[in-house]
């Protein structure tokens, strides 16, 4: 056979390699188009399809691309080494059995090949939407959030229905990011921790509120916060409050209570000076007659329309739904309160909350086996020593993550205000109307809840339907500034 074409140029795609690369190319256009159609008509779009699509699909393209030339490469360098002539040209010849064999499992392999692409593409697409994919697969970076999901009420909600959402719009900016996060991994640029709040989080109209139904009556929660001071004898104290969430259906219940107030009958925007949305200094409530109130701290003298204005939702308050970094004196108490760590043991508080913010820990590993030596030496003899181990572990494990310095420094919880400012970024009696008159300040400790008994044994019977008067530890206490001495370690 001639190994030139008709045109006299030699006829170099002619060998398996290029024949096996097309089949690659072929295959990955085709993993493509199925990978886009699948996403397209999916229901929550996959943050990661874009890495399949965009990356894996392409890369395989290219690698197809490569033995198309590759092999025309040999061939051509083959053909010149032996001269002209020489060549030994792809020949197919139908009527012999040899080629006709040879073509049919040429053509048979082929087609199994586009098959196993179909099923894979489908099986991997289905793989990167799962928790397990986002959670594990880029382990080092999602492990704070992976660990703390599993442990919160959303435990079985899957992290696109609040990371994603649905519609056109977010499923491409998803794509977008899941790509960049996908480079930050390879590459090992990601922040530590990841930074917080997110700018790129959606709505809540569009996520929370598609499963909680915002005008929904809670009416009063009732919350039991068991704590163990830190001395000797770990003295318990404890606080039971009954939470007036309220609601906004009159065919519920009441209408009233923090929801109502924040979300429904009125609207909140406010300024914040910090990337953490730690410092509000100006507030303004827009009511459901269209009043207009403006609230701001003293030492705020901008004009608002120069900062960007937020419009307050539900992540304002619950910003840790799913990702809640207990604080270390949480973690303890729980522990203790719960029964995994004996609260007669002397100390125990004291010794566990100072072993676990200790700031010198760089990987998970270096901080357990501080822990357990330490506590080893302290508590040597006790009967309670192993499982006092075992619980301190697992609070670190879920808790604290220095290969990330991801724990409660980093992310503040905006639910409450005693170890953030929480509502007391507004509610803190500094933000005042411009002539003075109105504050931004629930008018004491019984408005938002009830304290409906404290202290220990049978202190904690004693319940008031209207509320005690805060008594913190030994003495009243109505000051609003809590976090400025508890910061979740010691308080100051
Ligand atoms: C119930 C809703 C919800 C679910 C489910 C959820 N998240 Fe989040 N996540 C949030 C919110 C809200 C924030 C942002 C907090 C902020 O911006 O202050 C967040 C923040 C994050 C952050 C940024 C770091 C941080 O802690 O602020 C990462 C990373 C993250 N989530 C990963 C995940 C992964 C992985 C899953 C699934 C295993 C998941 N999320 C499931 C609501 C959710
Ligand atoms: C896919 C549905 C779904 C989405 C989306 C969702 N949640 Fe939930 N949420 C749940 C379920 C289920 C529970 C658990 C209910 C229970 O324990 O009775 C829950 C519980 C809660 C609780 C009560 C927690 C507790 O301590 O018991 C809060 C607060 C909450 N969600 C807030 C949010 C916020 C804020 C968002 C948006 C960032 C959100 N949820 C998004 C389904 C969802
Ligand atoms: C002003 C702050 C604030 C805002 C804004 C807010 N919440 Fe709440 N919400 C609370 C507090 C406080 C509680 C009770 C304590 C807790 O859950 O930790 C609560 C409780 C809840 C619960 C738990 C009810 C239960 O039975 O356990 C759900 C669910 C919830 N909120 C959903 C939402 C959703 C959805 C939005 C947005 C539409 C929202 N919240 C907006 C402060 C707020
Ligand atoms: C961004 C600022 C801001 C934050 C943060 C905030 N609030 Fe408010 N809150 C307001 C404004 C503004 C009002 C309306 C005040 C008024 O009507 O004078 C309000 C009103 C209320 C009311 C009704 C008060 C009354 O006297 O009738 C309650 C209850 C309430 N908030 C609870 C909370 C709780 C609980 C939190 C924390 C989980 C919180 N708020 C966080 C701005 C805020
Ligand atoms: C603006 C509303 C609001 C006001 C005003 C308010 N609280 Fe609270 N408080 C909350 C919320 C919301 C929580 C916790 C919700 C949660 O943990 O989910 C809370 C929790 C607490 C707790 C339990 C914290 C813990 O971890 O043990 C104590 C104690 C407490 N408040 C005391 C007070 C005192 C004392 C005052 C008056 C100085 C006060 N509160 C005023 C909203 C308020
Ligand atoms: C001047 C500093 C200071 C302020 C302000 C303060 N506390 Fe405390 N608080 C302490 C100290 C010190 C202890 C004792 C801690 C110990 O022995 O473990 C304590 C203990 C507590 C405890 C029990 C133990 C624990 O750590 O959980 C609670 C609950 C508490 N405070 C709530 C509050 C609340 C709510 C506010 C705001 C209304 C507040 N505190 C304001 C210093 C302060």
């Amino acid at each position: 056979m001639n190994p030139t074409d008709g045109n006299g140029r030699p006829r170099f795609y002619r060998n398996w390699i290029s024949l096996a690369g097309s089949i690659l190319a072929a295959a990955s256009v085709f993993a493509f188009l199925l990978l886009f159609a699948i996403d397209l008509f999916a229901h929550h779009g996959n943050p990661y399809m874009g890495i399949l699509a965009y990356v894996v699909a392409p890369a395989f393209l290219f690698l197809g691309l490569f033995l198309i030339f590759g092999g025309l490469w040999l061939q051509r360098r083959h053909a010149l080494k032996a001269g002209p002539g020489a060549v030994s040209p792809l020949v197919i010849n139908l009527s012999s059995v040899r080629d006709r064999k040879t073509l049919t499992v040429f053509v048979a392999c082929g087609l199994v090949f586009l098959l196993l692409t179909a099923i894979g593409s489908n099986r991997t697409y289905h793989y990167t939407e799962s928790v397990q994919f986002c959670g594990q697969a880029c382990h080092e970076p999602m492990k704070p959030e992976f660990v703390t999901y599993q442990h919160s009420p959303h435990a079985r909600v899957e992290c696109t229905a609040c990371h994603v959402g649905e519609g056109a719009e977010w499923y491409i900016k998803s794509k977008i990011n899941g790509v960049h996060q996908l480079i930050g991994v390879m590459t090992g640029e990601y922040d530590r921790p990841i930074k917080t709040p997110l700018k790129n989080l959606r709505l809540a109209q569009d996520t929370c509120e598609q499963c909680h139904w915002p005008q929904k009556y809670v009416g009063n929660l009732d919350r039991t916060y068991t704590h163990f001071l830190a001395d000797e004898t770990n003295t318990p104290f404890t606080v039971r409050l009954s939470l007036k969430v309220g609601g906004g259906d009159p065919t519920h219940g009441p209408v009233g209570g923090i929801h109502w107030h924040m979300n429904l009958a009125n609207k909140v925007e406010y300024i914040a000076t910090d990337e953490k949305r730690q410092q509000i200094p100006w507030v303004r409530l827009t009511d459901s007659k269209g009043v207009v109130t403006e609230f701001r701290t003293e030492e705020f003298k901008d004009d608002p329309s120069k900062h960007s204005i937020r419009t307050a939702d539900c992540m304002d308050c619950h910003n840790r739904p799913a990702h809640h970094f207990r604080t270390p004196n949480d973690a303890v108490d729980l522990a203790m309160a719960s029964g995994r760590v004996d609260p007669t043991l002397p100390w125990v508080k004291s010794n566990l909350v100072a072993l676990l913010v200790d700031t010198n820990y760089t990987t998970e590993d270096q901080a357990l086996s501080k822990i357990s030596t330490t506590l080893r030496e302290k508590y040597a003899g006790k009967p309670q020593l192993d499982s006092l181990v075992t619980a301190a572990h697992n609070i670190f494990k879920t808790t604290i993550f220095p290969e990330m310095k991801a724990d409660w420094r980093a992310y503040p919880n905006n639910i409450s205000h005693k170890d953030w400012a929480g509502c007391f970024r507004c509610h803190d009696g500094k933000h005042k109307t411009a002539d003075g008159k109105r504050t931004l300040k629930a008018s004491d400790c019984n408005s938002c809840h009830t304290i409906l008994a404290q202290g220990a044994g049978e202190e904690l019977e004693k319940l008031n339907p209207k509320g005690h008067t805060f008594f913190h530890i030994d003495a009243p206490n109505e000051d609003f500034d809590c976090h400025s001495c508890h910061t979740g370690a010691f308080p100051k």
